[in-house]
């Protein structure tokens, strides 16, 4: 058995958790976690300031992890990794978590994993589900990223398709910001998507049918501004065209990339705007169209957190992939180095 402490610092959530990969369930496998959110910090700015992120990651951090030892009742010393972020993700929190994680390995004589953030979303389906084998389509949807990736297995992945503007996840909270619903902003456009009707306003679907493998979503925003300023549209009405013009576009995204790969286990869906219900319905129909499972994990696996990071720590130990001391914090590091690079990509983590 292969106790780890992960630690998740790329953004604006300061996480530890403790992973026991022999555990049979998730509820064993996470055997303590606590996420520390900086929504409050970051609200009056309507979006994720770097500097006030990685100052709370160094207020927050150290004690953070004591409290999560303490929860699931272990010492340091008790621990097999230590495994934290290295990137992709804003710098100074990156570097926070990570200095913090080369520390305790030093002082604790334990391994350091400095794990992709993005491994940690693509690896956190099996974390929740077990069965769930190699090799799989991803669906990697976030504030930062939207791709879809073939995944063949830790460190594996063939990049299908990026977006060549904003993320998803970035879509949707340009689209809270425009109708005043405040930050973050997924969850928000999703409940008032509930209440409106996605066909009152008519908005564009880029690159739907195109030959094109790639995202895109600088021109639905911009057709959800010219909407709202046109003043004749209910925001409920604009919130759910928008959710719906966007799920459309991920669909005819993944169809394309359903036909590009054969022999996947399933199709699986990662990242914070995967909580998003709308999506998980429209993806399930879109699986059981292509005879293929829909895994995707629960909520609290979603939005960052840092049992992913625990977990992509113990898949990397199980195959003696640890890291040097002084690795380097990497603000961009995507998870296919060998595809193109495609204008506006990974702006984040
Ligand atoms: O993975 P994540 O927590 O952080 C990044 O690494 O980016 O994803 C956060 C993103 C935000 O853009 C947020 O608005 C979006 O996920 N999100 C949602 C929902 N919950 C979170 N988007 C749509 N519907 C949701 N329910
Ligand atoms: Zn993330």
């Amino acid at each position: 058995m292969a106790l780890i402490l992960g630690i998740e610092s790329s953004c604006d959530e300061t996480a530890a958790a403790v992973i026991d990969s022999d555990g049979a369930s998730l509820a064993t496998r996470v055997v303590a976690q606590i996420i520390a959110s900086q929504d409050e910090a970051h609200r009056p700015y309507g979006g994720v300031v770097p500097e006030i992120a990685a100052r709370a990651h160094v207020e927050v951090l150290s004690p953070l992890i004591g409290r999560v030892l303490a929860q699931a009742g272990l010492r340091l010393d008790q621990m097999d990794a230590i495994a934290a972020t290295a990137g992709p993700g804003l710098i100074g929190g990156v570097m926070v978590g990570l200095v913090t994680g080369k520390a305790l390995a030093m002082a604790a004589g334990k391994p350091l994993i400095g794990v992709n953030h993005l491994e940690g979303h693509a690896l956190s389906p099996r974390l929740a589900d077990p069965t769930l084998d190699y090799p799989y389509l991803l669906l990697l949807v976030s504030g930062g990223h939207c791709q879809i990736l073939e995944v063949r297995g830790v460190g594996q992945y063939r990049r299908l398709a990026t977006t060549i503007d904003d993320a998803l996840g970035e879509a949707f909270d340009k689209t809270a910001k425009i109708l005043g619903l405040g930050y973050p902003g997924g969850p928000a456009v999703e409940r008032l998507a509930r209440e409106g009707d996605a066909k009152a306003v008519p908005l564009p679907r880029p690159l739907l049918g195109s030959a094109e493998p790639h995202f895109s979503f600088a021109g639905l925003k911009s057709a959800v501004m010219r909407a709202k300023l046109a003043g004749v549209h209910r925001d409920a009405d604009i919130a759910a065209a928008f959710q719906q013009a966007a799920i459309d576009c991920v669909i005819d995204r993944l169809r394309g990339a359903i036909v590009r790969t054969s022999g996947m286990t399933a199709l699986v869906v990662a990242g914070g705007v995967a909580a998003n219900q709308a999506l998980r319905g429209a993806l399930e129909t879109s699986a059981n169209e292509a005879g293929l499972r829909l895994v995707a994990p629960p909520l609290m696996l979603c939005t960052d957190n840092a049992a992913m990071i625990g977990w992509a720590g113990a898949e990397r130990l199980a195959l003696g992939l640890i890291d040097p001391l002084d690795m380097a914090a990497r603000p961009r590091w995507p998870l296919d180095a060998a595809a193109e690079a495609v204008r506006g990509a990974g702006v984040k983590g």
